[in-house]
């Protein structure tokens, strides 16, 4: 076998958060969360070739914003390296990164490389770590890369570490936007100065996108005031999303800068994106379905239009 023959392509798509609920600080500095996460279909992909050193190259339309990181700490690359520690493996691997998704940008972009790197390196070395040491393996490289790994609608809780299924959804879509900032995670998190609320979970199984619009209504995401106290623009992006046409509900994700906007078809989810695009050509502007299973592989093949972009 050659060694292209040999090379194993996988999805790293966003995570959305269509809740964040902080209900507590720990001692280190953690904090408990409880978030309702999903998948949409705007994708990094990882190309992963078998070498005998670590090598990671970026490519793609976000790559320039990699560029000024070391790529020896990327998070895709760290993965690499502990999953072959893991194994007692002594080659390395060549990863090759389509950076599509934005950087430090609430999406989850680097959690999901990861993650794309785990299921890919499971598949290239034919290696079956056990479901509780990939679990140890991926919280030590984020709190997100454990709901990446899942690649499900997940409710997340814990620091990230506790995963349970979500009850099940509607198909709906959604607009992403992100106002052109890059928003460090732990300052975000640091500047979270409200009281702790309790969170709010979905009561009922929605029916449709607009009956789950109603019901994430109630929730919310706790690190918003947070993100917008360090980059207002946020605030912007939430007005300009609330106010597309048919737009259901928009919220920030993670710890921003990226906000969606929920919408019950793709025409709709399309229309607002274009209008978006045509007002603010300098923000990264997606419309992409919600994925409510991620296929790594079988999406690795996706048409480059299924991104959104
Ligand atoms: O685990 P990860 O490196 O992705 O987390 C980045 C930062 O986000 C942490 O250093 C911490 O400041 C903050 N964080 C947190 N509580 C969580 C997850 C992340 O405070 N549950």
């Amino acid at each position: 076998m050659t060694t292209s023959e040999k090379t194993v392509c996988v999805a790293a798509p966003a995570k959305v958060n269509l809740t964040l609920h902080l209900t507590a600080r720990r001692d280190d500095g953690y904090h408990i969360l409880e978030s309702l996460v999903v998948f949409a279909g705007i994708l990094d992909r990882i190309t992963l070739e078998p070498a005998d050193t670590f090598s990671l190259v970026i490519e793609g339309p976000q790559a320039h914003n990699l560029d000024a990181l070391n790529p020896v700490d990327n998070i895709a690359l760290r993965a690499a390296r502990r999953m072959a520690a893991l194994a007692g493996r002594k080659d390395g691997v060549r990863v090759v990164l389509e950076k599509n998704i934005p950087v430090s940008a609430g999406i989850g972009g680097g959690s999901a490389d990861a993650a794309a790197v785990l299921h890919g390196l499971i598949r290239l070395w034919s290696f079956y770590p056990t479901k509780a040491a990939l679990h140890e393996l991926a919280l030590g490289l984020g709190a997100d890369v454990p709901v990446c790994l899942q690649g499900r609608s997940t409710i997340m809780e814990g620091i990230g570490d506790i995963l349970h299924e979500a009850p099940p959804l509607p198909g709906f879509w959604l607009v992403l936007a992100n106002p052109g900032v890059e928003v460090s995670t732990p300052l975000v998190f640091r500047a979270h100065a409200g009281d702790f609320l309790p969170p709010i979970r979905l009561t009922d199984t929605p029916r449709s996108a607009e009956d789950m619009a109603v019901q994430l209504r109630k929730g919310r995401n706790d690190l918003t005031a947070a993100a917008i106290s360090l980059e207002p623009v946020i605030g912007e992006c939430l007005a300009l999303l609330t106010a597309l046409p048919s737009c259901l509900l928009a919220r920030m994700s993670g710890s921003g800068a990226t906000c969606w906007a929920l919408f019950s078809t793709e025409y709709e989810a399309r229309t607002a994106a274009k209008a978006l695009r045509t007002a603010k050509p300098a923000w990264w502007v997606a419309a992409a379905p919600a994925l409510h299973t991620v296929d790594p592989f079988g999406l690795a093949d996706s048409p480059v239009s299924f991104t959104g972009i």
